[in-house]
């Protein structure tokens, strides 16, 4: 018989008073282990509603994005089993789609309950989807969601907090996004591997971790082609199957531990971390000053004597990651010179910055576009450019995590500074970091309190 593993100690005790007191100034020096990626483990779980058959994902960390997920597969009929400590056993053999009060009460909490449409559409010609939770950092529209199921046959009622969904049948169609969304390509996909016909999406996304959860729907015997020029091409099946899959590691967690490592002059292995994945991240890591050797089980990350300002822009994929953007800014308040970062995916990422300041941080916020090209915020009143000038002494605050990235950066900024830094609301951190605090101590880090 399989054991259901329940959450562990350590992020109870943790989520007991949501804020910790870090003394800050010491190197992290050692090991920490890094699991599956958040943003493909929590699509594949909503994968496995386009089969009634046994599907297991190996790898997976105790988050909190874990368990809304588990939550929501639960409430519409689902049975989701933590086998092992880093295994998950799905069986969704009966599908109930629209118990709305249980999904709005589990949905605020996450944006992945969009992606449950297609998936119960196959299943039971109507889905309910709630409105979306997630971090606070841009107006975060579902609209290429929307319009991408009406293509491919959906009705769309929007009703009270949510959108009521219906379909006959789902028929493949040409696709184009007007930008490279994560979310809606991954719509496109779920939706259209049961869909009668050939889907074409066009100005699709391309992150590692689509093409993990891409991986995992060919193991079910769907047909998907990635080609040239963001051009994503999926044939019709009429059936699914059950899968088992381990998936890629999360490159967003190696590069904030990355940047942890480099701003508190320590040297850290993650272990599992891979370089593929992440080689715009190691350019960028390697040109300011941070030095990395990369092994066959991870990539140890340190720096070398001096760090160097230097210009970035996020991007989609192959792009810098918008969700390396907090951490590496923080590290830039350690570099010499001016550096400039350029957010060109979300239009309202830099709020936390002033928590920053307040800690001794140069940093100024411009609505101007301060990278190479101008992207679709620029004339806009949208402050999404900062100018960082360092190096910076930081200094110990009070401060309150305001969305999960910058609140890893926060919990940096805090480990780099001389003194004390309270940081309050830690609990949202648990969304993406599994066992930071264990994990932060076991690298040496001074937690009070
Ligand atoms: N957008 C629209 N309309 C839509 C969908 C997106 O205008 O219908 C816009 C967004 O407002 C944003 C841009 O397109 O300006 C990109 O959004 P995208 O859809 O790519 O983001 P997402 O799918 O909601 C995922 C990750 C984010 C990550 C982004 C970009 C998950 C659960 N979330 O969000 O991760 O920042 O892609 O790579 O996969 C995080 O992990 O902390 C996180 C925020």
């Amino acid at each position: 018989m399989s054991k259901v593993v329940e959450k562990t100690e350590s992020k109870t005790v943790a989520h007991d008073n949501g804020s910790i007191v870090i003394r800050g100034g010491k190197p992290l020096v050692g090991t920490v282990t890094v699991r599956g990626a958040k943003n493909a483990i929590s699509k594949q779980m909503v994968a496995t509603l386009l089969t009634k058959e046994r599907c297991v994902l190996h790898n997976v960390p105790n988050i909190e994005d874990v368990e809304v997920v588990s939550e929501m597969i639960r409430a519409v009929g689902g049975e989701v089993k933590r086998i092992s400590e880093d295994t998950i056993e799905i069986i969704n053999r009966d599908i109930n789609p629209v118990n709305r009060e249980k999904l709005k009460s589990i949905a605020g909490k996450s944006r992945i309950p969009v992606l449950f449409a297609g998936p119960l559409l196959h299943r039971s010609k109507e889905a309910f989807i709630p409105e979306l939770g997630g971090c606070k950092i841009g107006k975060r529209p579902v609209d290429f969601h929307m319009k991408a199921l009406e293509t491919l046959g959906a009705t769309i009622e929007s009703i009270e907090k949510g959108y009521h969904v219906t379909a006959e049948k789902l028929f493949g169609a040409k696709i184009k996004l007007d930008y490279p969304s994560v979310g809606a390509t991954e719509q496109v996909l779920l939706a259209s591997v049961l869909a009668e016909g050939v889907t074409e999406l066009s100005n699709a996304a391309i992150e590692p971790e689509i093409m993990d959860t891409i991986a995992v729907l060919q193991k079910m015997g769907a047909i998907i082609s990635v080609d040239t020029d963001r051009v994503i091409t999926i044939i019709g099946v009429s059936e699914l199957h059950g899968f088992e899959h381990r998936p890629i590691t999360d490159r967003i967690e190696v590069a904030s531990w990355a940047s942890a490592a480099a701003a508190t002059n320590g040297k850290i292995f993650v272990k599992n971390a891979r370089q593929q994945d992440m080689m715009i991240f190691l350019n960028k890591f390697r040109l300011i000053g941070g030095e990395f050797k990369i092994t066959e089980e991870g990539i140890e990350f340190s720096r070398g004597e001096t760090l160097r300002a230097i210009p970035i822009e996020t991007d989609v994929y192959p792009g810098f990651s918008t969700d390396y953007q907090q951490p590496f800014t923080l590290l830039l308040t350690q570099a010499i010179g001016a550096s400039v970062m350029h957010e060109t995916v979300y239009e309202s990422r830099f709020g936390y910055v002033e928590a920053f300041s307040r800690m001794g941080a140069n940093i100024q916020v411009y609505q101007e576009c301060l990278g190479s090209r101008h992207c679709r915020f620029g004339a806009q009143n949208l402050k999404h450019s900062a100018v960082i000038i360092g190096p910076t002494k930081l200094h110990g605050a009070e401060i309150e995590v305001p969305d999960l990235r910058a609140g890893f950066s926060y919990v940096i900024a805090a480990l780099t500074a001389e003194g004390e830094t309270k940081i309050k609301n830690i609990n949202v951190i648990y969304r993406g970091y599994e066992h930071f605090t264990d994990k932060l101590r076991a690298l040496g880090a001074e937690i009070v309190g």
